[in-house]
């Protein structure tokens, strides 16, 4: 437990300052801070006032605990930026941001279309993209693989959970994109408010051709038609959509992305799983642990508490701050090394706890999965030809560009 001193000698620090995440050096700070203050208060920052949570047994009590730290859009939403406005213009309500009982009964409407059945169902056209994209790969030669690998395979990923127009699937990463991008909401608020009304306007049209048609065996028709999930309306249906791309867009991006960064770095690693197979599952629970997809989610505070010696104020803002609880040495040991058998890969924090908990984790692990599994069939091997590229942004752990060159063992 940290002292009062502690807490003074660090009082300084703020961790979401962006340039770390973007030299990689946020590690080195959440190492500090859950050494010398996992409960941490920053008086000061471009978001306000907040306080980190640094440590892996904290944000699992906290969230534990919804009734006193809040997801609610209404107090500010689920990143350390307050949520946006122009969401709530367009009367887009997405259950990531409710609190129970109103989120049990929202989250129920789709969790159907993530079961174990359901990902059967799914999987033999996600391999199957999977190995076509990997096959057009160039080899030996420079590219980045987040445009080439990381992009296209999660496009088509929504695209065929949705059964969405297969033409059209692109424009799900555009919106998507426009919804989470910190630059776009500080500096392109305009072309940022077109892109989202676009897309509500193409989810409108959706929703008005798919309800007249036959029902057929996706989300998105699921949504529509199924009567035991008490048929969502047009505006629940809008939200959904909108939070589910944005769930499974650059999250399950960023972890396809972490792939060849992670191998490149341990070989021994790679060589692990080429020679055994059955080291799959856990390999891609590892490289969703290594990369902490999504750094943190934001609880406000509802009513004063006492919280392991701190007094939390109503309306404080509470940062989760998952990429440390994933490199938490009291949980992981040797936490920033990536190891494909690690034995409690699973433990990792990246999809969240509690009743928030991804709801599309088992569709990310497979798709993580059967990646790695057509490069394994491929005996691909890879180098980084240069320095990564990292995202400049404290909420989305994203890598913008892996040069890769691959070639086959
Ligand atoms: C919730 C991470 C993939 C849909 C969440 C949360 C996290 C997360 C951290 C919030 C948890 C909390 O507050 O406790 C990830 C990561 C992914 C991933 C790291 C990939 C590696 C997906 C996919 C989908 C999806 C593929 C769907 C297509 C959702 C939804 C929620 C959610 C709908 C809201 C759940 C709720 O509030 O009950 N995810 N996610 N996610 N995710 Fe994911």
């Amino acid at each position: 437990m940290a002292t009062q001193l502690d807490q003074k000698v660090t009082d300084a620090i703020d961790p979401s300052v962006r340039e770390r995440f973007v030299d990689g050096s946020v590690h080195d700070v959440m190492r500090q801070l859950r050494k010398e203050a996992p409960i941490h208060h920053c008086a000061d920052s471009p978001y306000g006032p907040y306080w980190s949570i640094t440590k892996h047994r904290d944000i699992i009590e906290i969230e534990a605990l919804p009734a006193i730290f809040s997801s609610e859009g209404a107090r500010g939403g689920i990143s350390i930026l307050d949520q946006s406005a122009a969401i709530d213009q367009m009367s887009m309500e997405t259950f990531i941001a409710m609190d129970p009982p109103r989120h049990t009964a929202k989250r129920r409407t789709v969790s159907p279309a993530f079961t174990p059945s359901e990902m059967t169902r799914l999987s033999d056209e996600i391999r199957q993209r999977t190995s076509d994209l990997l096959d057009e790969l160039p080899r030996n030669e420079e590219f980045n693989w987040v445009e080439r690998v990381s992009v296209p395979l999660t496009t088509d990923m929504l695209a065929i959970l949705f059964n969405y127009p297969w033409e059209e699937r692109h424009k799900l990463i555009t919106w998507s994109d426009a919804i989470t991008s910190f630059d776009m909401i500080e500096n392109l608020p305009e072309e940022r408010m077109a892109l989202i009304f676009e897309m509500v306007t193409a989810f409108h049209q959706l929703w008005d051709l798919r309800s007249k048609s036959e029902q057929t065996p996706d989300l998105l028709s699921m949504m529509i038609h199924s009567d035991a999930l008490g048929k969502m309306d047009a505006q629940e249906f809008l939200g959904n959509m909108a939070l589910l791309i944005v769930g499974g867009n650059d999250t399950t991006r960023n972890s396809m992305s972490a792939i060849p960064v992670a191998f490149s770095q341990y070989p021994d690693e790679w060589a692990k799983i080429q020679n055994d197979e059955s080291l799959l599952p856990n390999a891609a629970s590892e490289v969703i642990r290594w990369q902490t997809p999504v750094a943190h989610m934001r609880r406000t505070v509802v009513a004063d508490a006492e919280f392991h010696g701190h007094k939390f104020r109503e309306g404080d803002k509470i940062i989760l701050w998952y990429i440390s609880a994933n490199r938490d040495e009291a949980v992981f040991d040797n936490a920033d090394k990536f190891i494909a058998d690690r034995e409690n890969a699973r433990r990792h924090l990246s999809f969240g706890y509690g009743v928030h908990r991804c709801v599309g984790a088992r569709l990310a692990e497979l798709q993580i999965q059967i990646l790695l599994s057509e490069m394994v069939k491929r005996k691909m091997s890879f180098e980084l030809e240069g320095d990564i590229v990292r995202a400049n942004n404290p909420f989305v752990h994203g890598i913008l560009n892996v040069p890769a060159r691959i070639g086959s063992n």
